[in-house]
C-alpha cells in the first residue's frame, strides 16, 4: 500500500473563516494527509488571491465547481482524495452532491444541509455512488467519548433511563450579527442557516453525543425554540424533551445566550446501575458514579482493563492514546482523530476495497440526516405548542 499523503481540497475557508483552521491543522496533523487545493471564497478573485497567500503552497481555484471539474479523468494520486466542506450551512448540499457524483469522498461540516429533503438526497447519492462521507461532529473525536461509548453500549451502567445532553454558549447573548461578526451574520438567517439557528448549530452536536455514546435514537420529540434577543428571526435557545428508542427519556438542549458559558457541551447518562458524565471543557476525563462507591474519574492515557469496573477493553480503543496522561489532548486532537478514521476509509476506497463508513469512527451521512430530521421535528413540535412529534 502506498504511503503517499492523501490530497485534500478545501471548499470555503477564506476571509477570516473560523472552522477551516482547526480542520486544516488536523488534516496536516499526522503527515499522512495534506491540504493541496482550495476554493476558499464565493468571489473568484478573492478565492484565488487568498489561496496564493495561504501559509503553505496550495492550488487555488476560482470556485468549487472549477476545483471539482479539474479532477475529472485524473488517476488516484493526482486527483483530490477528498474534499472538506467548511462553508455556511446553505453551501453544503450543492458542493457535496457534485463531489459525490464526481466520485470524490466528502468530509462535510454539520449541520448536513438546510432541509431534510436535501439530506435525503445526499443519503441516496452516497448509497448509489458508494463514496466515503463524513459529517464533522467534532466531539466524537475525543478518546474519552469513545470510552464512554464502549462503557454505555456494553451495559456497564445498566439500561439507559435518562440522558441530559446539552451545549451552552453565550456568544449570541447580544446582537453580534449587527457588528460585522461574519459567523453570527449567516447563522441567524433562515435562508443560510436552516430552520433553526441554535438547534442546528449546536443542538445537533448534543444529539450526536447522545446517539454516539448510547446507540439509542430519539424517536419522538417535544421542542421549544426561543429567541431572547429582539429582532432575530431564528432561535437562540433550543430545548427538547425526547423519547428514546429503548423507552428511556432525554433532554437535548442548547443555548447561545448563556453568558459565561463558552463551549459547555456536557452529557450525563443515567443507567439502572450507574451514571456517566463527560464535559467538553474537561475532555480528558470521563466520570462514572456507582451506588455506594467513590466516584471513578478515568483519564485518557491512564485507563486499564479489568480494574473492577471495566472488563476487557476493545483493542483499537487501547491502541490509540499514545501521549501519556496529563499531556492534554483537546479540540485539534479530536478533529485529527476524525480525519484519521476517515483517511482509513478513503484509502480503502482508493484501493477498490470495502470501507466501513459505519459511524463508529466519525459521523456519516445518515447521522447528518438524523440531525436535520431531529431539528425539523423540534421546530414542528414548537409550532404545535410542544406536542409530541415523531422524528422521521
Ligand atoms: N464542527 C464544529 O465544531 C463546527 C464549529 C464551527 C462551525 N461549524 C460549521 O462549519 C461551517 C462553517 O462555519 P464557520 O463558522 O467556519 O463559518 P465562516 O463564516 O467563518 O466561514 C465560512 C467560509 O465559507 C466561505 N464560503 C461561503 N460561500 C462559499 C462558496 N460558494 N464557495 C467557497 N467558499 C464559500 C466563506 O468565504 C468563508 O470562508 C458551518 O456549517 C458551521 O455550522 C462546525
Amino acid at each position: 500500500m502506498s504511503n503517499r499523503p492523501l490530497n485534500v481540497g478545501l471548499i470555503g475557508g477564506g476571509g477570516g473563516a473560523f472552522i477551516v483552521q482547526p480542520h486544516q491543522r488536523a488534516i496536516n496533523f499526522d503527515g499522512t494527509r495534506r491540504v493541496v487545493a482550495a476554493a476558499l471564497h464565493p468571489d473568484p478573485a478573492t478565492a484565488t488571491r487568498e489561496a496564493a497567500a495561504w501559509p503553505y503552497p496550495i492550488k487555488g481555484y476560482e470556485s468549487y465547481d472549477a476545483m471539482i471539474a479539474d479532477q475529472a479523468g485524473k488517476p488516484v494520486g493526482e486527483r483530490l482524495d477528498y474534499a472538506l466542506i467548511v462553508t455556511p450551512n446553505f453551501v453544503h448540499f450543492d458542493p457535496a452532491m457534485k463531489c459525490i457524483k464526481a466520485g470524490i469522498p466528502v468530509f462535510c461540516e454539520k449541520p448536513l444541509t438546510v432541509t431534510l429533503e436535501e439530506s435525503d438526497k445526499l443519503v441516496q447519492a452516497v448509497k448509489e455512488h458508494k463514496v466515503p462521507f463524513a459529517v464533522s461532529h467534532t466531539y466524537l473525536g475525543h478518546w474519552t467519548t469513545r470510552l464512554a461509548r464502549h462503557i454505555v453500549r456494553s451495559g456497564l451502567i445498566g439500561e439507559v433511563r435518562w440522558v441530559d445532553s446539552y451545549y451552552l454558549q453565550g456568544w449570541l447573548a447580544d446582537k453580534a450579527e449587527d457588528s460585522n461578526n461574519m459567523q453570527a451574520e449567516w447563522r441567524v438567517d433562515p435562508k443560510r442557516a436552516g430552520a433553526s439557528c441554535c438547534g442546528g448549530d449546536i443542538g445537533t452536536h448534543a444529539l450526536m453525543q447522545l446517539r454516539y455514546i448510547t446507540g439509542l435514537e430519539v424517536t419522538r420529540v417535544r421542542g421549544q425554540l426561543e429567541t431572547f434577543v429582539g429582532g432575530r428571526q431564528l432561535d437562540d435557545h433550543f430545548t427538547t424533551y425526547c423519547q428514546l428508542s429503548n423507552g428511556g427519556k432525554a433532554m437535548v438542549r442548547a443555548s447561545q445566550i448563556c453568558i459565561g458559558h463558552k463551549n459547555d457541551l456536557r452529557i450525563e447518562v443515567n443507567g439502572t446501575r450507574g451514571t456517566l458524565y463527560w464535559e467538553q471543557e474537561q475532555p480528558e476525563r470521563l466520570v462514572i458514579m456507582l451506588p455506594n462507591q467513590p466516584d471513578r474519574a478515568y483519564w485518557r492515557g491512564a485507563v486499564s482493563a479489568n480494574d473492577g469496573f471495566l472488563g476487557d477493553l476493545p483493542e483499537d480503543l487501547m491502541a490509540e492514546p499514545n501521549i501519556p496522561a496529563g499531556h492534554p489532548e483537546a479540540f485539534h486532537d479530536a478533529f485529527a482523530r476524525l480525519h484519521r478514521g476517515f483517511e482509513a476509509d478513503v484509502r480503502a476506497y482508493n484501493d477498490g476495497k470495502p470501507f466501513s463508513n459505519d459511524g463508529s469512527k466519525y459521523a456519516n451521512v445518515v447521522d447528518g440526516r438524523i440531525g436535520i430530521a431531529f431539528v425539523e421535528a423540534a421546530v414542528r413540535s414548537h409550532l404545535k405548542d410542544m406536542a409530541w412529534v415523531d422524528v422521521p
